[in-house]
This record gives C-alpha cells, structure tokens and sequence, in this order.
C-alpha cells in the first residue's frame, strides 16, 4: 500500500480550522492527525472529546487520534463516540496497556501505541500482535515545529522487523519533525503513515505541500 499522509491539526490556524481542514482535504489526505495533550504526560494543553466531535461534523477524513495523555483509559469511549477512527495510546502512559488496547478496539476503533523517543520498541513485543498501529515519536511529544531525531529511523526499522517476526497487521506511523528532509528516508525505514505539522501547515499552500511530501515518499 502506498504511504498514508496525516496532517496534524496542531500546527493549523485555529481561529480557521475548518478553512485548514479543507484545504488539506482536497489534497485527499488519508487522515486527521488530532494531538490531544494533557498538561500532565506532555507539558502542553490541546484539545477534548467536543473539539474532535466538532471536527467530525465538518469532515469525512477519518481521524487519527493521538493520546498525549495520563490514565488514557478515562477517556477512550468519550473520543471514540466523539469519532476518532485510530486512537493512540502511550506506552509509557498506562501500565494496563493490554486491557487499554482491547478496550479501543472493543469500541469499534483501531488501536495504535506510540513511544517516546527513549523508549525501546522491544517493549511493544507482547503487545504488537494486537494492534493496527505502532507509532514512532521522532520527537519529545508537546509541540508542533521541532527537529526530527534522527534516531528515529533505526527505531522505525526495529518496528518494522517486530512487526514482521510476530505476524503483525500494525503499520508504522512517525510523528515530529517530518518534513521533505526525511520524509523518503522514513518510508525506506518502513514507515506506512507520515504525520506532518509544520511541514503543511506553516506553509502557503497546504494542498501542495501534502502532494510534495507525497511525492517524496513515492521516491519520486
Ligand atoms: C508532537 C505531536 C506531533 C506534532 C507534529 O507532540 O504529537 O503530532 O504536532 O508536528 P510537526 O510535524 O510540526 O513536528
Ligand atoms: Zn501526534
């Protein structure tokens, strides 16, 4: 399957977020990207359930919701019902990850788990089996606009070798720093899904900029 692009609202103009939406939605992107940030697991505070439910009445692009949150589990039916299509968790934000990523699916979403730029992918090892999702951060999570950790290519091949060994349907999503610097190194890594903030976003035209990284990834 050809990569998948999901432009993260984070980096959009928020005062014109339907505006921002549809601009990325005539490049036909394939996802949302919505960071939902807590102020305790990340140092930032984003978005709740009303704003997600608020996006999915303006868009048909399926969302892709990534938890920045503690005790996720709080929160997973009120997004899911809000219309998240993919809700991420993180690795190091639960210790019931098993039960967290039956609960996502039982409410009829996919599951993803992300980790933090210091955490081993091997932890995913007797959990990735059971996911839809593997989510690589190429940055410390909390903000739009900051450097790709180039370390993060060798982790998205370790996923991609997991996923392999155990039979996993996961994909590989990276997220942080994206940009037409690294987007082709990170799809020859294995990386399925690319979320991009800035790198759409902070730009005149964000239709074009979805078709560039695009082409990139294509290796063209
Ligand atoms: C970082 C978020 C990312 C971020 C991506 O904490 O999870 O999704 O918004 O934005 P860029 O592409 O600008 O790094
Ligand atoms: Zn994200």
């Amino acid at each position: 399957m050809s990569v998948r692009i999901s432009p993260s609202i984070l980096a959009a103009d928020f005062t014109r977020l339907g505006e921002e939406i549809a601009r990325v939605e005539s490049a036909a992107v394939e996802f949302l990207h919505v960071d939902v940030m807590d102020g305790h697991f990340v140092p930032n505070i984003t978005f709740g359930p009303p704003v997600v439910a608020a996006i999915k009445r303006i868009t048909k692009i399926p969302l892709d919701v990534h938890l920045m949150i503690e005790d996720p589990d709080r929160y997973l039916d009120a997004f899911i019902t809000a219309g998240a299509s993919i809700v991420t968790v993180h690795a190091e934000a639960t210790p019931h990850l098993h039960r967290t990523v039956r609960r996502i699916r039982e409410m009829g979403a996919k599951a993803g788990v992300a980790i933090n730029p210091a955490t081993p992918v091997h932890l995913l090892e007797e959990i990735v089996t059971e996911l839809d999702l593997v989510l690589v951060m190429s940055v410390n999570p909390g903000f739009t606009g900051q450097r790709f950790l180039p370390a993060s290519v060798r982790k998205i091949e370790a996923a991609c070798e997991l996923i392999a060994d155990t039979g996993s349907e996961a994909v590989v999503e990276v997220d942080g720093g994206i940009d037409t610097t690294n987007a082709a190194e990170v799809v020859r890594a294995g990386a399925g899904i690319l979320v991009a903030g800035a790198a759409i976003f902070h730009t005149p035209d964000p239709a074009s900029a979805v078709q560039i990284l695009r082409h990139l990834a294509a290796g063209r």
